[in-house]
């Protein structure tokens, strides 16, 4: 539906938008005005300690001046609630007394129409309590209490109970005046087309209501009671209220602890979703049993920025999530991911509860893992990569299944990803071959798990002429260079961010790198991001050496020990603990910038050294206009590299104030100094 802009500042003007924030933030006393309509909170949107989340009055508008965070009236509630812009301007247009004009008549009719057949579902949900209350309900009753429901949930989630007769809810709701028709309509009773009475759909089972995002009973979930019923969940059939496809079971109570705590899980079956709930875990839907819908995908975004999807470990679940992946891609958007969570032993998360109650849930939770190696895994499993033709086969289908994110940024991301991963595959795979007909062990790669085979003495001895070999005959880096810390972050960097690489290729391509490592890493780097559309991963990987993918290794994971995990970045993290937090881009960009300077600077200082030296063997006017030179152009540019620092480590401190997840003790290296 849309709305007449004079009716949107009309319900505006009526009514304050700090009364409207005021009811989810306390105002900070000291820094507000009420008076001149000026207020400030903490931010609501992110996480912080000092207010800088503001509010006018008199230009009805918010803004965050931490996260960036801004709107009008309708925005916040959209975005604090989850409703979608024409439930918010029909809940304020109520609390401002504003009537909305009804443009078009046929959608007047058809929202009487919704409105008159929810009206019925929740006559029918009062007549299922009604029965599972009642000396009907016994066999109902029974079974919950089999399952542990506590009266508490039962309560909160209407349970209810369709006795086996033929037509007694039929006859509950016509002799409450409601029409055959509407009944049927309504999903709760079915007309057979040979011209046989109506009767109940259903018939001796459970009742769970389904309800709307607004609250309103649309539906109902009916659960035989007898173990060898079917089908053991029958639903109601789609109806003007009811889209299985877009329907998120619980989606009206998980609105709001998702908000709260950023977190949402999605489960596939009613009754997971309730035991979690009954353990405490609020914000929680289900998915009613069906492949998730690209709808059903922007839903759970509402809820958060990365809902965990936590389905059964077996085959099915497997299934199912694999199906998910694909109805997800196209839509990913920046910010916006999925986790996987697949539950041990072929347990649902019911199950699980009653094991190992909500902690071990947690548990379980706490393992998911994140949407691109969900892709990973599921491509990979079933690969074979014996031959060329093979290789290319997987690769394709990487790029056709990247193919379909419509987010150019985000598929770009995966696209360097995959690649990157994939060469490194086809490097450790021949490799692999290689010592294998060799005779010799194994060495782990960069991103896979399994086996952790470590290299042996001379192990492909010859490529490795930039590595030095330490006492047990392992290979590693001797750090070259003062600044082999901030070399390394710009490497982490660059493959953490390939958005910064591209926009700075030109400059990253001839950062003059104190360690040769480093030289070559960003050397192959610059080629994959150049040569994006031609190059392929075989090829990168026929071109790059091991010391690529220890590189890689290293920036993308902590150390050796802990478990690997693409995406990880741990390495990274442990040289820039802010990025962790997930600093403003401009910030990024800013750091990374002044991590450039410092390298440009450091050869500059190397070069004038240099200089200096020679010019103690031979002194002439030229060697003096290049020393003069230079140091003219160091000390105005280590002016600026100051300045820079000074003004990084202050907008990292109130970063750090900001943000949750800092790592203390890792203080002002963040911006200025890595190790
Ligand atoms: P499950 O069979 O895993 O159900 O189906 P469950 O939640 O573990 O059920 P209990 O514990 O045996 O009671 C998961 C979901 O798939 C849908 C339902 O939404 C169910 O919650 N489903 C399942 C159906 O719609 N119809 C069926 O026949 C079975
Ligand atoms: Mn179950």
């Amino acid at each position: 539906m849309r709305f007449d802009n004079r009716l949107l500042d009309e319900i505006k003007a009526r009514l304050s938008l700090s009364d409207i924030v005021g009811r989810r933030v306390s105002w900070d006393r000291r820094k507000t005005q009420p008076g001149r309509g000026d207020f400030w909170a903490c931010c609501p949107f992110h996480q912080e300690k000092s207010p800088s989340f503001h509010v006018d009055d008199r230009r009805g508008r918010y803004k965050c001046f931490g996260c960036g965070a801004s709107g009008d009236h309708f925005r916040f509630l959209t975005d604090t609630e989850g409703l979608s812009f024409p439930e918010a301007v029909e809940r304020l247009a109520e609390q401002a007394g504003v009537v909305l004009p009804v443009a078009d008549p046929k959608i007047a009719r058809q929202e009487r129409k919704k409105a008159g057949l929810a009206e019925v579902c929740e006559m029918a949900a009062q007549f299922f309590q009604m029965e599972f209350g009642g000396p009907r309900g016994q066999t109902a009753r029974a079974y919950v209490q089999r399952r542990q429901l506590s009266a508490e949930t039962l309560n909160e989630f209407r349970f209810g109970f369709a006795p086996d007769t033929r037509d007694s809810l039929k006859r509950y709701l016509a002799e409450k005046g409601v029409e055959e028709p509407v009944m049927v309509e309504a999903g709760l009773v079915i007309k057979p087309d040979d011209g046989r009475p109506s009767y109940d759909r259903f018939r001796g089972r459970l009742m769970i209501p389904i309800h709307d995002e607004r609250g309103r009973v649309v539906a109902f979930g009916g659960r035989t009671l007898d173990p060898e019923g079917q089908p053991k969940y029958l639903n109601s059939p789609e109806t003007p209220l009811f889209h299985k496809g877009v329907m998120l079971f619980n989606a009206h109570r998980a609105r709001e602890p998702a908000f709260k705590s950023g977190q949402a899980f999605v489960v596939e079956g009613y009754l997971d979703a309730i035991a979690l709930w009954q353990a405490g875990l609020r914000h929680v839907v289900a998915t009613l049993g069906t492949a998730f819908t690209e709808d059903q995908v922007l839903r759970l975004w509402k809820l958060a920025a990365e809902p965990v999807v936590c389905f059964d470990g077996d085959a099915a679940g497997i299934s199912a999530a694999h199906r998910a992946i694909d109805r997800i891609l196209p839509v990913l958007r920046s910010g916006h991911s999925f986790q996987f969570c697949f539950l041990p032993d072929g347990q649902d998360p019911d199950d699980l509860i009653k094991a190992r109650g909500i902690a071990g849930f947690h548990e379980e939770a706490a393992k998911a893992q994140p949407l691109f190696e969900a892709v990973w895994e599921r491509e990979i499993s079933a690969a074979n990569l014996d031959t060329p033709e093979r290789k290319a086969a997987l690769e394709k289908r990487f790029e056709d299944l990247i193919g379909t994110i419509a987010d150019e940024r985000v598929r770009k991301r995966y696209q360097l990803d995959f690649r990157l991963r994939l060469s490194n595959l086809f490097y450790e795979h021949s490799r692999r071959q290689r010592s294998a007909a060799q005779g010799q062990g194994q060495r782990q790669g960069w991103g896979q798990g399994g086996d952790r085979g470590r290299g042996r003495p001379g192990d492909a001895a010859a490529s490795l002429q930039l590595l030095t070999r330490g006492p047990g005959g392992e290979a590693i880096t001797a750090p070259q260079g003062p600044l082999f810390g901030t070399e390394r972050l710009v490497c982490g960097m660059c493959v953490k961010f390939p958005d910064l690489l591209d926009k700075h290729i030109e400059r990253v391509a001839s950062l003059p790198f104190a360690d040769p490592l480093h030289a070559g890493f960003r050397n192959a780097l610059c080629r994959v991001a150049r040569d994006f559309n031609s190059l392929t991963a075989a090829q990168l990987a026929e071109g790059v050496d091991d010391s690529f993918y220890k590189i890689l290794h290293e920036v993308m994971t902590a150390d050796e020990g802990a478990a690997q995990k693409h995406g990880d970045f741990s390495g990274l993290y442990q040289r820039f603990p802010l990025l962790k937090a997930t600093p403003p881009e401009d910030f990024i960009e800013a750091a990374f910038l002044h991590f450039l300077d410092q390298i440009e600077l450091m050869a500059l200082e190397q070069e004038l050294k240099q200089e200096l030296a020679a010019a103690e063997q031979a002194f002439d006017e030229l060697a003096w206009n290049r020393i003069r030179g230079l140091t003219q152009d160091l000390s105005r540019r280590r002016e600026e590299c100051a300045r820079e620092e000074g003004e990084l480590a202050e907008r990292a401190k109130k970063l750090r104030h900001a943000g949750p997840s800092m790592v203390p003790g890792h203080g002002n290296q963040a911006a200025s100094s890595p190790h």
